[in-house]
């Protein structure tokens, strides 16, 4: 199965059952080959929306952005071992603004705080008619070692993820059907392209539910090694990697994020391929969830960063961005740029641009300000990204039917975000059009 099929297919579902809920709903702009944004809404989001704020953030796509510098530059490899055992370094992403030297991780959804005598760590939580949860690093890595610790789902059409994506969709992955409690599913794709044989089963000794394994991906220039629990399984090498139609090696060879996630494959709504692949249709009243939901544990994830690859063209040491729309490992550039947006109707090509400042920039591209170009300023709410201190309590998190995803409307409590219950009504209301966007952004980012 393709990733990119299923993705497609739930953004669909997830940008049809948001236009039902509010009538009227500007119309956003997609992107993809051959169409990129326009200058109004520069960003093409990992999705293949338009937008600004947020989509110019992790998971831009500069080769289908407005220009390569709408996309905010990519913040360099940090060295780290995240212990996660708290929610104090993640930011609701609708928040997020791209000061990484603040905030190492961005969620959507509801990630949760767990802590029960030895087992410490992030749930990644999904309610009924939610998305599920996504926890995206701020950091992207460039040819490095990055372990995950977790405990996964259980149950039919359950998917929990470790994976690394790249901005221009390079991607690899461990994945876990909640069906198949006994492997994980390796996987890689170059650019986005489906390619069906790519997908490896890998034995996990024991169980992935009931105990803690390490999955860990070696990703360097020449051959990337996917580990469980410090035992290499596959490997993959570049060489064996050429595309002769393409004209490159269909490896992963540009700048990635590390995103953990727990997101619903078998809602009926999803392509069938997609529903078979995971195991089913989900049940929302499964003895697999708790409190509400289906959930994954998160405990650490240890990041050591590689040298960039020889032929990198370095002229800083703080952010990655593209320089070609070829989006091969000899195009990416390392430079000292660092760009934290203003507002989240600001974009890279125009950082500075707030609507809400009177002074500043505005004579700039006011207009973009009514495109419905996203920039989620729907999500002013001041929540801390989630209930912290218990496992408790989220099934409330997502309440009725279609409204899973309206958070916009200001209606409290509704929406996949935890914070959201603090958004104002009113100003929800009159933005609806930007926080829907980012609604869709938000809930597609997670049909990885
Ligand atoms: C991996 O395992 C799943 C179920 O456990 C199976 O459906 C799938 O075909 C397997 N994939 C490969 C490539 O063997
Ligand atoms: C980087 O790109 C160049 C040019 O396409 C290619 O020759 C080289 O093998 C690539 N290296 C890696 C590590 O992908
Ligand atoms: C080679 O690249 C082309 C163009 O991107 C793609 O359509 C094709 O599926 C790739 N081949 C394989 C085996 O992935
Ligand atoms: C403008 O200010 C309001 C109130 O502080 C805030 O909620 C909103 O997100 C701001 N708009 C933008 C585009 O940042």
């Amino acid at each position: 199965m393709g990733r990119f099929t299923r993705a497609s297919a739930l953004a669909a579902v997830v940008l049809s059952s948001i236009t039902s809920t509010i009538a009227s709903s500007p119309s956003i702009p997609t992107c993809g080959p051959g169409s990129p944004c326009p200058a109004s809404a520069p960003c093409c989001s990992q999705y293949g929306q338009c937008g600004a704020g947020a989509y110019c953030l992790g998971g831009c796509d500069p080769l289908f952005s407005h220009d390569f510098s709408a996309c905010v530059p990519a913040a360099v490899c940090k060295t780290e071992d995240y212990k996660l055992t708290s929610l104090d370094d993640v930011q609701a992403i609708d928040q997020y603004l791209g000061d990484y030297s603040s905030t190492n991780w961005v969620s959507s959804g509801q990630p949760t705080k767990y802590s029960s005598g030895q087992d410490q760590g992030i749930l990644l939580t999904m309610a009924q008619d939610t998305v599920g949860t996504l926890l995206q690093s701020t950091h992207y890595v460039w040819y490095g070692k990055v372990s995950a610790t977790l405990r996964t789902s259980q149950g039919a059409g359950v998917v929990t993820a470790f994976i690394l994506m790249s901005d221009c969709k390079d991607e690899i992955d461990f994945e876990f059907i909640g069906v198949d409690i006994n492997h994980a599913q390796s996987n890689f794709y170059s650019q986005g392209v489906t390619n069906y044989n790519n997908e490896l089963n890998l034995t996990v000794s024991g169980d992935t539910v009931s105990e803690d394994h390490t999955y860990t991906v070696d990703w360097q220039p020449d051959k990337l090694t996917w580990i469980v629990d410090g035992k290499p399984m596959r490997t993959l090498n570049r060489a064996d990697t050429w595309n002769a139609t393409a004209n490159r090696f269909d490896y992963p060879q540009t700048p990635s994020k590390i995103m953990l996630s727990l997101w619903p494959a078998g809602l009926p709504s999803d392509g069938e391929g997609t529903i078979a692949w995971s195991g089913g249709q989900i049940e929302w009243n499964s003895p697999y969830m708790s409190d509400g939901y289906y959930y994954a544990l998160v405990k650490e994830v240890d990041v050591q960063c590689y040298d960039p690859p020889p032929e990198a063209q370095v002229s800083g040491s703080k952010s990655y961005v593209y320089t070609d729309a070829s989006g091969t490992n000899n195009t990416i550039k390392i430079v000292d740029d660092v760009v934290v947006l203003k507002s989240l109707l600001a974009s890279g090509d125009n950082p500075n641009f707030d609507p809400n400042a009177s002074s500043s920039s505005s004579s700039q591209s006011t207009g973009s300000s009514s495109s419905g170009s996203s920039g989620s300023s729907g999500s002013s709410g001041s929540g801390s990204g989630s209930s912290s201190g218990s496992d408790s309590g989220s099934s409330s998190g997502s309440s009725s039917g279609s409204d899973g995803f309206d958070q916009g409307s200001g209606s409290s409590g509704s929406g996949s975000s935890g914070a959201s219950g603090t958004l104002k009504g009113k100003e929800g209301r009159v933005v609806g059009g930007s926080a829907l966007a980012v609604i869709v952004a938000l809930g597609a980012m997670l049909i990885l």
